[in-house]
């Protein structure tokens, strides 16, 4: 018989979850102004709100915590990780940052001003807020078959070059400052982009006179993709398919606290000395000395650890795998969900899944409410309320896809975990037609809105 699959870890230590009545997380949902995120995280069973930050630490990064040093210039945690960063990245320069949103606010400092404008692939939420807030504006070149959640396509996190090119052609060099390209593409279901499209747009942007910047989150797993589906690198190593795909670029900003499995942690990497300059000035200010960047020296050195574990392919294997296995999951259920599944996530189309609500009564908030009352799993709304309003009408922005993410922490749930997911889903499947009512917003956040939203049951 073959050998079925097994994950390359063991448990050391545990944490205990609380199942708790439907009755309660009525009352709960309720006092949280049926806002997941005011939640409190003994009233969650199984939390899918993020993988991000919540991963469990491997022994080896736990040391590292105990090595840490702290000097507040030139300490050797920093050294540590900037070695790990040039071999992997093979980039000259490096900031830390205490998170991914902190390094777009130090390099955008840098380089985007008002009335700019910054294509990319579905920017995230922070993303887009921090180019939206110095007034400038992301424009999302992601191919439309991202929209389409039934249909295959490997690489749904790729940029539509024409979309790129008439950008370029619309608007003068001087304000397109940069091109994001986000890998994997969260906001379209952790769909990662190919090593082609990244050489293409890098060509283009070239040809523009644009730079070309990575959100790097989760460029392991986005290497994996390309390991897998892209014929000429299934014998490539991760490590030499990020060396690739990092060549194509000049920049990153990182947000840690994904791919490189810590629960804090961020950095820019730069090719140009001259950006580096001026965002190093923003990095003194905002986050801390450039050597430890509003991070204490035991973080970067857990960090260091961890992007070297976070690029091990049986590591990817097993994670991605769990991902997979969710979706596979859903899909004999018949949950509709975005397909294939991403790197980190399972993505489910709300808007197929309770036809009965209308957009304008937030169909991804309701199926993700609906969701934690039946079973006490927290998801996450990616739809009209992450989408916010526009900043200059005001008036809700409607997104194409109305999803629930339900995003795996690294290395913290069992496929039975999993499995309770995908029953609880199954049951709200097969009431769905029940569900007909969903929100009306009682008080909002002028930007970023998701985060603090209250909201009231209509009906
Ligand atoms: N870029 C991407 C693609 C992200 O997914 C995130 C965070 C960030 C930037 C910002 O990084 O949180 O370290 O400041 N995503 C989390 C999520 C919050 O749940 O997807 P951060």
């Amino acid at each position: 018989m073959e050998l079925p699959f097994a994950e390359p870890w063991k448990m050391k230590v545990v944490e205990p979850l609380y199942r708790s009545s439907r009755e309660q997380r009525e009352q709960w949902m309720k006092d949280a102004g049926y806002n997941l995120f005011n939640l409190r995280s003994e009233q969650v069973f199984i939390d899918l709100l993020t993988d991000s930050g919540t991963g469990a630490m491997s022994q080896y990064q736990w040391s590292e915590i105990m090595l840490g040093d702290e000097s507040y210039a030139g300490s050797s945690s920093f050294f540590k990780l900037e070695n790990v960063i040039h071999d992997l990245f093979d980039m000259p320069y490096f900031l830390p940052t205490h998170q991914g949103r902190a390094a777009e606010n130090v390099l955008f400092s840098a380089l985007i001003k008002e009335g700019d404008v910054v294509p990319g692939n579905s920017h995230f939420d922070t993303t887009k807020g921090h180019i939206e807030y110095r007034r400038a504006r992301a424009i999302d070149c992601t191919i439309d078959e991202a929209c389409h959640t039934d249909e295959y396509h490997p690489f749904k996190g790729n940029i539509d070059l024409q979309k790129l090119e008439d950008v370029f052609k619309k608007y003068p060099k001087e304000k397109i400052p940069l091109c994001i390209i986000t890998i994997t593409c969260n906001t379209s279901g952790g769909q990662p982009v190919s090593m082609q499209n990244i050489g293409e747009v890098s060509s283009l942007c070239r040809k523009y006179g644009v730079l070309p910047i990575f959100d790097a989150a989760r460029f392991a797993e986005n290497a994996y993709f390309i390991k897998t589906r892209e014929k000429e690198y299934t014998n490539k190593t991760i490590r030499e398919i990020v060396k690739e795909m990092f060549s194509f670029v000049d920049g990153a900003t990182m947000s840690s606290k994904k791919d490189a499995i810590v629960n804090i942690g961020g950095f820019i990497i730069l090719r140009d000395k001259s950006v580096f300059q001026k965002a190093s000035v923003f990095n003194i200010m905002y986050e801390g000395y450039l050597t430890y960047g509003g991070l204490a020296g035991r973080d970067l050195g857990a960090l260091a650890q961890g992007l070297m574990e976070g690029t091990e392919f049986n590591y990817l294997e097993a994670r991605i795998g769990q991902v997979a296995y969710l979706g596979k999951k859903l899909t004999e259920y018949n949950v509709p969900i975005q397909q294939p599944t991403g790197g980190h996530a399972v993505f489910v189309n709300a808007k197929e899944f309770l036809p009965n609500v209308t957009k304008e009564e937030y169909q991804a908030q309701t199926l993700a409410v609906e969701l934690y009352l039946e079973s006490g799993v927290r998801g996450v709304e990616i739809g009209t309320l992450m989408a916010d309003r526009n900043p200059v009408t005001r008036e809700n922005r409607y997104p194409t896809l109305e999803l629930v993410r339900l995003a795996i922490p690294r290395r913290v749930y069992t496929n039975n975990h999993m499995d309770y997911v995908a029953a609880a889903l199954a049951n709200l499947w097969q009431r769905r037609n029940e569900i007909k009512k969903g929100f009306r917003i009682v008080s909002e956040a002028p930007i970023l809105r998701h985060f603090t939203i209250k909201l009231e049951r209509i009906g």
